[in-house]
């Protein structure tokens, strides 16, 4: 796909995502599996108390059922990229304007139920419930998946992809050592212990802003705390994590209060602990190391595992810096994942910082970039306290 249409592709989805229609926020229905083989093969993780869930927010949903409201996007966006099309390829065009629509029966929603359906028994019935066969397994970005082999792929010197999660293992590389190596590079254990929190003004440019840059303010404290407040047109969106819990809550957000949960959540606490290296390490149970190319450089992939599957990989360029993490949520539908790319990394009283991130989700994504960055500031604990609930931006109704 050329730029400019993966553009109008990611930028049509983040409008559709922003702003949808809360229909009512409930009591819980209990999770539970529906009938004729629609039941996940691989539950993602419970949510936590009083998440709202997919069956208190959408009226129509019927297989995605008891899942928190932002794994069950990640899943919508699974469905887009699998397709190679933004959110109206399945759903009605006027869903854009009028987010009620999302729920009309198109005849693309009824046949991606049926492949839902599909998708699971061929899973439970043949790779023991593992989510092995996926949308992407067989569209690839695409909605005519290619059966015929192909005689091109077989002869041409074969692409590398860096983002995948089973990165061939190389033995001889330590995580430890990698981690050390990381920190050196960002100042050394004994700079770093002497900093413990950094503010910073800068700007956001999302598909939601069309790529203008807006006003943003950003607040972290060690070892890992981070609010972020977006300057919108049309109002301020806050994204806050606490060290424990995560919450967006804006214009921009589908729900007024939207709560991160499992992948979600854990992304945004690998960002919040990243600058200050030493707790990185911690983050997972158990780490594996391979090598592979990011732009024909080379990196070094560390991937944190936990109960033996990959949930995330940390990329570290030659000279010891964190260059990219991708971190996969795992849906009903599979692992989607979350990539964040650091750049421009700078020096602030010793220690060195990513001036520039960009953040790619399957229906998002956004460029922060930093100026005036303060270190060690007093940043009160109010500052991570959860956000009270978004206005509703024009369209969403309340
Ligand atoms: C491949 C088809 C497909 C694509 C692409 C797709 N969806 Fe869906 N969507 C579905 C299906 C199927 C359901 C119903 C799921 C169920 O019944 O469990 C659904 C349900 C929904 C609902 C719930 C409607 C309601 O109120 O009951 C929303 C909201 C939604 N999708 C948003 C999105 C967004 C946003 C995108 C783009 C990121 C997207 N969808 C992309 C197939 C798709
Ligand atoms: C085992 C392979 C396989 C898997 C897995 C799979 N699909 Fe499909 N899908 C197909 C094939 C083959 C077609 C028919 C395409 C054609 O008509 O040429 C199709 C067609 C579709 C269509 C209709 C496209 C159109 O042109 O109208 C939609 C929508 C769709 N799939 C969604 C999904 C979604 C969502 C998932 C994951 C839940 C999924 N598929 C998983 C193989 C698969």
């Amino acid at each position: 796909m050329k730029l400019g249409s993966m553009r109008s592709f990611l930028g049509a989805t983040a409008i559709a995502v922003a702003g949808l229609v809360v229909v009512a926020v409930g009591s819980r229905v209990p999770a539970e599996a529906s009938a004729q083989g629609g039941a996940p093969t691989a539950a993602p993780a419970a949510a936590p108390p009083g998440v709202p869930l997919t069956d208190d927010v959408f009226k129509t949903v019927v297989l995605l059922k008891g899942i928190p409201v932002d794994t069950f996007f990640e899943s919508m966006g699974m469905f887009a990229n699998a397709m190679g099309n933004d959110c109206t390829f399945c759903h009605a065009s006027k869903a854009y304007f009028d987010k009620r629509a999302f729920a009309d029966p198109t005849p693309r929603l009824q046949r991606a139920r049926q492949m839902i359906v599909m998708m699971n028994t061929i899973n439970r019935q043949f790779f023991g419930g593992q989510p092995r066969v996926t949308c992407f397994t067989c569209h690839q970005g695409s909605d005519r998946p290619v059966s015929d082999p192909n005689i091109m792929l077989q002869y041409a010197t074969p692409v590398e992809d860096p983002n995948i999660r089973d990165i061939p293992v190389d033995t001889r590389l330590k995580a430890d050592e990698i981690f050390d190596k990381f920190i050196q590079a960002i100042g050394g254990k004994e700079r770093l212990s002497k900093f413990t929190s950094f503010t910073a003004k800068g700007t956001y440019a999302g598909f939601d802003t069309s790529f203008d840059k807006v006003p943003m303010e950003l607040y972290v404290k060690a070892p890992g705390q981070s609010a972020m407040i977006v300057h919108f047109f049309n109002g301020d969106s806050y994204r806050v994590y606490n060290g424990t819990n995560a919450w967006m809550a804006g214009p921009d957000t589908p729900l007024p209060l939207l709560t991160l949960t499992a992948g979600n959540l854990d992304r945004v606490r690998l960002e919040a602990m990243a600058p200050f290296g030493v707790g990185l390490r911690t983050t997972f149970p158990q780490w594996r190391v391979g090598r592979t190319a990011i732009n024909d450089k080379e990196v070094i992939v560390v991937q944190g595992l936990q109960n033996n599957r990959v949930l995330a990989n940390f990329y570290f360029d030659e000279t010891g810096l964190l260059v990219r993490i991708n971190r996969w949520t795992e849906t009903p539908v599979g692992f989607v994942p979350t990539q964040i790319n650091f750049e421009d990394y700078r020096d602030v009283q010793g220690v060195k910082i990513p001036f520039k991130k960009t953040v790619s989700q399957t229906y998002m994504q956004m460029v922060v970039e930093l100026t005036n960055v303060q270190p060690n500031t007093n940043i009160p604990d109010s500052r991570f306290a959860q956000p009270s609930p978004g206005k509703p931006a024009d369209g969403r109704a309340g």
